[in-house]
C-alpha cells in the first residue's frame, strides 16, 4: 500500500481517497504508538533527514520519531548550524543531503514555495512541514485526524476557526482538507486577518466572533503570529485577547461536545485561556500524539514501508 506520489506539498492536491488512506493508515500507526514497543521494521534501510529553517518543537520531533519508530534512519539539520551560515543555498544544501543517500527530506521554510522547489530538484521525496503562509499539511491531517477520532465523522461539522488567518498555513490546509469532506467550515479573527478573497476557498468569513461560535462542534484556535506581522492588526494584545481569546464563557455558545483544538505553540492567556486549554474540551495533547501517528502514516506511504502494518 502506498500513495502514488513522490512527495507531500500541501492538502490542495490530495483527493479526498488519499487523505482517507492516510488517516485510516494512521489509525493503525496510533496504535503502535500507544503499544508496549514502539518500533516496526518497515522503513529499515530508509533514511530520513529534517532540514527546518524555523523554530519548531512538535513538527520536528514527532516526525524524527515516527521515522525512528518504523525502523528509518534519522538526521536533523538546523540552518542556523549548518553551511547555510556561510551562504549555502537551499537548493545546495538539499543536493549534498540527498547525495549522501536519503530517502525522503522534511523542510519547513519562512518561503512559501520552497518545498516545491525542492520537489522538482530531487528523487528524494520531500515533505511540507510549514511553508511560509502557505500549507502544514500534516497539522491538518493531525487536526482532521484528531476530529474523525472523536467525533466518528468530518462531514457536516461545523468547524470554526479562530485568529490570525491571514498569515497561517494551517488555516489554509484545514480549509482545503475538511472542504473535501463537506464540511461547514467558518473563519473568524479581526478584519484586518481574514483575507479578502477567503470565501472563494467555500468558507464563511466574518469578523463576529459569536456568530462564528454559534453551534459549533469544532473550534481550531489559531497562535497570533507576531513573527510573521509588521503589526498593526489589531491595538494590542490585551484587546486582542478580550475580543478575540477563547474563553469558558464564548465556548458556552457552542455545543455541549464541542472539540478544541490549537496547533500549538500556544500564547496562554492571548489567544485561549489556560482554563479551556486545560479543560475536557481540549484536545491538544492528543493532537501531539496523534501527530506521530499520522507522521508515521506520511512516510510509510510515500516511501513504500515493506511490511503491512497491524
Ligand atoms: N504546530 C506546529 O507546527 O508546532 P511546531 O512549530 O512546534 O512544529
Amino acid at each position: 500500500m502506498s500513495l502514488r506520489r513522490k512527495d507531500l506539498l500541501g492538502l490542495e492536491d490530495l483527493s479526498r481517497k488519499e487523505i482517507d488512506r492516510i488517516l485510516d493508515t494512521a489509525e493503525r500507526m496510533r496504535g503502535i504508538v500507544d503499544g508496549p514497543v514502539k518500533k516496526l521494521p518497515a522503513l529499515r534501510g530508509k533514511a530520513v533527514v529534517t532540514l527546518f529553517f524555523e523554530p519548531s518543537t512538535r513538527t520536528r520531533n514527532s516526525f524524527e520519531l515516527a521515522a525512528k519508530y518504523l525502523g528509518a534512519d534519522t538526521v536533523s539539520v538546523a540552518a542556523q548550524a549548518s553551511s547555510v551560515q556561510k551562504g549555502e543555498t537551499l537548493l545546495d544544501t538539499a543536493r549534498n543531503l540527498e547525495a549522501m543517500g536519503i530517502d525522503a527530506v522534511v523542510i519547513r521554510h519562512s518561503q512559501s514555495g520552497a518545498p516545491h522547489l525542492l520537489a522538482r530538484a530531487l528523487s528524494a521525496s520531500v515533505i511540507n512541514a510549514g511553508d511560509g503562509i502557505h500549507e502544514h499539511p500534516t497539522q491538518a491531517l493531525l487536526d482532521l485526524f484528531t476530529i474523525r477520532r472523536h467525533k466518528g465523522r468530518l462531514e457536516g461539522l461545523k468547524v470554526v476557526i479562530v485568529g490570525d488567518i491571514w498569515h497561517s498555513r494551517v488555516a489554509r490546509s484545514n480549509i482545503f482538507g475538511l472542504s473535501k469532506y463537506g464540511a461547514e467550515i467558518w473563519v473568524t479573527g479581526p478584519a484586518t486577518l481574514l483575507p479578502p478573497e477567503i470565501e472563494a476557498l467555500g468558507v464563511r468569513a466574518t469578523d463576529r466572533l459569536e456568530e462564528a461560535l454559534e453551534g459549533a462542534d469544532v473550534v481550531n484556535v489559531l497562535r497570533i503570529q507576531l513573527e510573521r506581522q509588521a503589526g498593526g492588526y489589531f491595538p494590542s494584545l490585551r484587546e486582542y485577547s478580550r475580543f478575540w481569546g477563547i474563553t469558558r464563557e464564548k465556548l458556552a455558545l457552542c455545543r455541549e461536545d464541542v472539540l478544541v483544538l490549537h496547533p500549538g505553540p500556544m500564547n496562554r492567556g492571548v489567544e485561549i485561556t489556560s482554563e479551556v486549554a486545560e479543560s475536557d474540551r481540549s484536545v491538544v495533547l492528543d493532537q501531539v500524539r496523534n501527530g506521530v501517528a499520522v507522521r508515521m502514516a506520511v512516510l510509510y506511504l510515500l516511501l513504500g514501508g515493506g511490511i503491512a502494518v497491524g
